[in-house]
């Protein structure tokens, strides 16, 4: 059932419903044991930034006043899935989006990128960046499938502070858009 403050829900491959909804405090804890409860495998591919507490509530101020536009995946109470545009007032906002392993593969990734589409058309943003890392072939198709185009390698900072080397993406949103070069960091350290 739809909630205040769903922004969407979507359904898993078996029908189960996953409500979207912006990062709050409330989400703090369940999206510590979102990271804790990936595989290693998975969180080798997706460590957006440190996951200490002081760090979240970095990341909640900035939903709160609109410089990113973060959300949560839940099922039931739990986060599966953890989806972001930051620097959201930026003309190319940063994509990031990573999945629980148990919810991989069932169709969720497509919807959530349509969600972080469907916002940044919304807000008039001139196209959508990321990067994801070499050997990431799952997540580079799902990519290509949503209409981002290659655009080079590039030098990544991880969430960890390791320097990982990356294929860079972008998806244009108006008519002969370039992205400027970009640093690919995490806004807060
Ligand atoms: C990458 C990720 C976001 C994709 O989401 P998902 O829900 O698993 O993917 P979907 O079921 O929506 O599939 C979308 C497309 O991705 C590709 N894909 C998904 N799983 C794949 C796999 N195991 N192997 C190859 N391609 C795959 C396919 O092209 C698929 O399209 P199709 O269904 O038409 O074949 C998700 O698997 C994930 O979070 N992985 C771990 C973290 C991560 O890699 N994050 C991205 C960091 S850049």
């Amino acid at each position: 059932m739809k909630h205040a403050e769903d922004r969407a829900i979507i359904q898993t491959g078996n029908g189960q419903e996953i409500h979207i909804r912006l990062l709050s405090t409330v989400y703090i804890q369940p999206l510590q044991a979102f990271n804790e409860n990936l595989s290693e495998h998975t969180r080798s591919q997706f460590l957006p930034h440190s996951y200490e507490e002081e760090i979240i509530r970095k990341y909640i101020e900035r939903n709160s006043n609109g410089t990113d536009r973060i959300y949560v995946a839940l099922s039931e109470a739990a986060v599966i899935g953890y989806l972001f545009l930051w620097d959201f007032k930026k003309p190319f906002p940063v994509l990031g989006i990573g999945i629980a392993d148990a919810f991989q593969g069932q169709g969720l990734g497509k919807k959530m990128m349509d969600i972080l589409i469907e916002d940044a058309k919304t807000n008039g943003n001139d196209g959508i960046l990321l990067t994801t890392v070499l050997n990431n072939e799952a997540a580079y198709q799902l990519y290509l499938k949503k209409g981002f185009v290659y655009l080079g390698d590039t030098d990544n900072i991880a969430g960890d502070g390791r320097v990982v080397r990356e294929r860079m993406m972008y998806l244009p949103l108006a008519e002969g858009v370039v992205p400027e070069v970009h640093d690919f960091e995490p806004p807060v350290l």
